[in-house]
């Protein structure tokens, strides 16, 4: 096996060698990679070697070594000279560049009023069902006792996409769903997107969310609806929240109700409120007892069974709970707004 010193002489040849064919900065850079490479490089091989040698070797093929590394590397920077590297070849980063800011991001103002809504009444013991936002007219209005052409299909401004199919304009078609499915005792709320045809504003936008409650059992009556509203709007807004129920009529509950809470910006004591037109109460729900012609359509027997319902606007009650003056806000994507809600 030669020695060090001999490998150093033949590879000192090689390198003069290729230095003198060297044509463009290319043949230069694979020269500086194949002898200063920093796994592979023939220096940084030969430094290996020095681990192997005596100690009076080690001093005498080192010094030799770090000489031809000295070398080396005056007559790569003299090359350089005559083929000089671009900037960005040369160094991995370019550190006149600005820094990249991380954003944090936050969970939707929207999804975080959704998820104490599902907390509370998980914590009764009801579970979260989902249904489809494409729906057909039977879910969407007819099994709810809607007929063809009543009147009442006016209040929901429909999007249909066909004859038979329409974006959902409620989640009231998710209790039929369910109940087709499932056999009471039933005990459910449903949030989703909702679709209706109107032009947007500071309290409307052509899609927004609910959330449905459904609960059917035996023996249930308005006293148990009252109570656990009230609770739930308690656990919301807080104790000292006023509320009330007002008669109402929807095609698939009988009697029906509308329960609107005190204005939480005005408390009722100004006359010229934006947020409640001077009225002092705000509706956030629409509620009943489940129509029996309802249950007759999903084979439920109305005599053995009886339930109540509820549908409240997510969007509108998280702008009261947060005072947010804009519905739009919450779909414009900007980050300031956004950002401000994940301690609340
Ligand atoms: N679906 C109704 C709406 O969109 C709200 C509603 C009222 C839902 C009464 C219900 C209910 O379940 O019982 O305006």
């Amino acid at each position: 096996m030669n020695s060090l010193p001999e490998k150093i002489k033949k590879y000192r040849q090689l390198f003069n060698d290729l230095a003198s064919k060297i044509k463009d900065k290319k043949d230069l850079e694979e020269l500086r990679q194949a002898f200063l490479g920093r796994k592979k490089g023939y220096l940084t091989l030969l430094f290996e070697e020095l681990k192997h040698l005596s100690p009076e070797e080690k001093k005498a093929a080192g010094s030799i070594l770090n000489n031809f590394k000295e070398e080396v590397q005056a007559s790569l920077s003299k090359l350089e000279q005559k083929y000089p590297m671009p900037r960005a070849e040369k160094t991995l980063f370019d550190l006149t560049l600005p820094g990249r800011k991380t954003y944090w991001g936050a969970p939707h103002p929207l999804t975080l009023f959704q998820r104490k809504i599902e907390k509370i009444f998980i914590s009764m013991g009801f579970s979260v069902e989902e249904g489809p936002e494409i729906e057909t007219d039977y879910y969407n209005f007819e099994a709810l006792n809607f007929p063809p052409y009543h009147p009442a299909r006016d209040s929901w401004d429909t999007l249909y996409i066909n004859d038979k199919l329409l974006l959902r304009t409620h989640t009231s078609p998710v209790q039929i769903r369910v109940m087709e499915k499932k056999k009471p005792p039933i005990r459910i709320i449903i949030p989703g997107k909702v679709f209706r045809r109107e032009t947007s504003d500071p309290t409307h936008l052509p899609m927004f969310h609910q959330v449905e409650g459904l609960v059917v059992d035996q023996g249930i009556t308005f006293a148990h609806l009252k109570g656990t509203l009230e609770y739930f709007i308690k656990a919301l807004f807080g104790e000292k929240i006023k509320l009330r129920f007002r008669p109402s009529f929807f095609p698939f509950t009988e009697p029906s109700a509308e329960v609107d809470i005190e204005c939480i910006a005005c408390h009722g004591k100004n006359s010229q409120c934006r947020v409640c037109g001077g009225t002092g109460w705000k509706e956030i729900l629409g509620a009943g007892l489940v129509d029996p012609q309802v249950f007759k359509n999903v084979n439920i027997d109305p005599e053995k069974y009886s339930g109540w319902a509820f549908g409240l606007g997510i969007d509108r009650t998280a702008m009261l709970a947060y005072e947010i003056p804009e519905i739009r806000y919450f779909y414009e994507n900007d980050l300031r707004f956004l950002r401000q809600f994940i301690r609340r």
